[in-house]
């Protein structure tokens, strides 16, 4: 089920008002005690966190949020209190996606299976044909060894109207499978002729290296100078980055990826050794190619020549680039405003910055030192967006003073980080000369919304919960983590989905990561698809490391768990201390020994040899 479905309902339910329909709920201090529905008890153990959304039984144990309630009160699984609760509050469901039909699986597979063959086809053209001599010529002019062509798969596409259909008939490809495919264009009286003609061939790979489209060069100043795939249902050049299939490890090694606009200049890095290279393949940066590589970096790099118009594009491409961070997080909708400024701050975008007039291909190749340099002093996201917009010459202006403070304010006023935000603000008023005050308060006001945020309610976080990581890892190593996995308790849980994971995987033992995924109802599938994606397919290479990662995120929940419950419970202590409330104090006391019992690992019995803090209490 989409998280934000489960966010939305979860932001719209009052846990207090619906445990509150099962159990009398007495206030105490900000929490809510009262019986436990679950078990048999004469003194209230049971209490509500209205704060986190969720409750929490001293005595037995039970816990979780709101689904979880619901779930372990009607006796339901996951779905039916995400329709219960979706019909309390009247946020909609929306059908499971179904899984594509078998006959679109098929017609997918038969394109990628074409397009490999034309590939393969092109390249055999351009290596072993006298048709192919041009071609050759020209890489080897514009320097690309044989090695680094034959790993982006570089082909030619003879100046022919029809030798790729020719060739393709005899493989009982008919000319409509070629026009699907984008390899070949209809005829208007009827018939079909081939697209690439006299052309270098860019095959362009998906992230698994499967060929999806193709880029032609020509040869010489024909024009268009690119001709590229067009959309069919296996390509939309906007959604994929050049390289990747070949960039991804070093990417994820290097947690960083640079973004060039080029096919030229991401094969010449590449000969060049530097690996995390990809092209964005001319547009602005989409944010669906951010999305490809977003959970695989701390950040990343766009490097493009300084001329004037590259830089426009730049900036523009900058602005989608949040938006497609910023999605990321699935904002909670009345803060997207907040989330979207943390994000942008969080995630390190830098532009790297080249010599006028160079591009990264001529760059690499004429001046290896200073593209390394480059690449490793690149300009923070606010630096260039303030060179840009401000420039380098100093200005008197008084109006284009005014001017340029309400362009940057807005975008000062996003920076969360108040140091940040101060560093900027004086670099500001230094290079307009105008007192910092007036820095942040030019132009608009600051959106009122912001003001309106909820103190308690927790913004989204961006990187995974220990509860998320924990079962991120449950699912990616289910083999190696069985042990730990049967020593785990559904009460400790405060996701329901989790909690529903957690069963299944407990019940089945599953060995693969997709295994487990088959086990999962559709509901819990989803987010267990989502909790992979959180920890990515980093290379842990040891099952000792796994286990060791997973047994931290274990404890570190347990201990993130007891440390907020006797945050709380202290807090009420003190409140019922302060309205020397005598029932109130006695029955926090005793809530707070119960939790010391229950967590003895965080309560080590004190040394008899050494004092620690707690000799001074007594
Ligand atoms: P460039 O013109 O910088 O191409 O366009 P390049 O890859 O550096 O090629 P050379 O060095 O001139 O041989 C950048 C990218 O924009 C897209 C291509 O993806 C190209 O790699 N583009 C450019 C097109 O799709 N069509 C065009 O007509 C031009
Ligand atoms: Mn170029």
């Amino acid at each position: 089920m989409a998280d934000d479905v489960v966010d939305q309902i979860r932001e719209r339910v009052d846990i207090v008002e619906l445990i509150g329909q099962h159990v009398n709920l007495r206030k105490s201090g900000r929490n809510f005690t009262g019986l436990c529905p679950f078990h048999q008890e004469k003194t209230p153990s049971f209490v509500v966190f209205p704060e986190n959304q969720s409750f929490h039984c001293f005595g037995c144990g039970a816990g979780g949020d709101a689904f979880g309630f619901t779930m372990q009160i009607e006796h339901i699984d996951f779905r039916g209190a995400l329709e219960q609760l979706s019909a309390r509050t009247g946020v909609a469901l929306r059908p499971a996606t179904p899984p594509p039909p078998p006959d679109e699986i098929e017609r997918h597979d038969r394109l990628l299976k074409l397009n490999n063959g034309a590939a393969n086809w092109f390249a055999y053209v351009l290596w072993q044909t006298s048709q192919g001599e041009p071609a050759r010529q020209i890489l080897e002019r514009r320097g690309v060894d044989r090695t680094t062509a034959e790993r982006f798969k570089l082909g030619y596409a003879p100046e022919s109207w029809d030798a790729l259909q020719v060739y393709m008939a005899k493989r009982d490809v008919k000319p409509e499978e070629l026009v699907a495919a984008g390899l070949a264009i209809e005829r208007e009286g009827g018939g079909s002729y081939d697209r690439f003609r006299a052309r270098l061939i860019f095959p362009i790979h998906d992230k698994d290296g499967r060929v999806i489209g193709f880029g032609g060069r020509a040869l010489g100043d024909a024009q268009p100078k690119y001709l590229n795939s067009p959309q069919t249902p296996i390509f939309d050049k906007g959604a994929n980055l050049y390289g990747l299939h070949l960039a991804q490890d070093a990417i994820r090694r290097e947690r960083e990826v640079v973004v060039v606009e080029g096919y030229m200049d991401a094969i010449a890095a590449h000969q060049f050794g530097f690996e995390n290279v990809v092209a964005s393949m001319g547009t602005a940066l989409t944010s669906a190619q951010v999305r490809l590589v977003r959970r695989s970096v701390d950040r990343i790099l766009l490097a493009l020549d300084s001329d004037a118009a590259g830089q426009m594009a730049t900036i523009r491409g900058l602005d989608v680039l949040r938006e497609g961070l910023a999605e990321a997080d699935r904002p909670v909708p009345d803060a997207a405003g907040l989330v979207r400024f943390e994000r942008t701050l969080k995630t390190d975008i830098r532009i790297v910055r080249l010599p006028s007039g160079k591009d990264p291909d001529e760059l690499i190749r004429k001046d290896v030192a200073a593209w390394r340099q480059a690449v490793a002093a690149p300009l923070p996201l606010i630096d260039f967006y303030l060179d840009t917009v401000i420039g380098t010459e100093p200005t008197n202006d008084p109006q284009r003073k005014s001017e340029l403070a309400r362009r940057i304010a807005p975008v000062l006023r996003e920076v969360s980080d108040r140091i940040i935000q101060a560093h900027y603000v004086s670099e500001v008023a230094r290079r307009l000369q105008i007192d910092e005050r007036l820095v942040l308060s030019s132009g608009n006001p600051i959106p009122s919304k912001r003001l309106r945020l909820p103190e308690s309610k927790p913004t989204k976080r961006t990187s995974p919960s220990s509860e998320e990581h924990l079962f991120a890892l449950l699912l990616r190593h289910p083999l190696i983590l069985t042990p730990l996995l049967m020593s785990i308790s559904a009460q400790e849980m405060l996701d329901a989905r989790h909690v529903e994971i957690l069963g299944v995987l407990q019940a089945s033992t599953p060995e693969t990561t997709e295994a487990a995924l088959a086990e999962l109802s559709e509901t819990t599938r989803e987010r267990a698809m989502q909790l992979l994606e959180l920890i990515g397919e980093r290379p842990l290479s040891y099952s000792g490391q796994v286990r060791r990662e997973a047994e931290e995120a274990l404890q570190r929940l347990r201990k993130e768990r007891h440390d907020y419950r006797m945050r709380q419970l202290m807090a009420d202590l003190a409140a019922a201390a302060r309205d020397n409330d005598q029932e109130a104090l006695h029955y926090n006391m005793a809530l707070i020994d119960q939790v010391r019992a229950r967590y003895p690992e965080f309560y080590p019995e004190p040394s008899p040899y050494f004092r620690d803090v707690r000799d001074n209490a007594s």
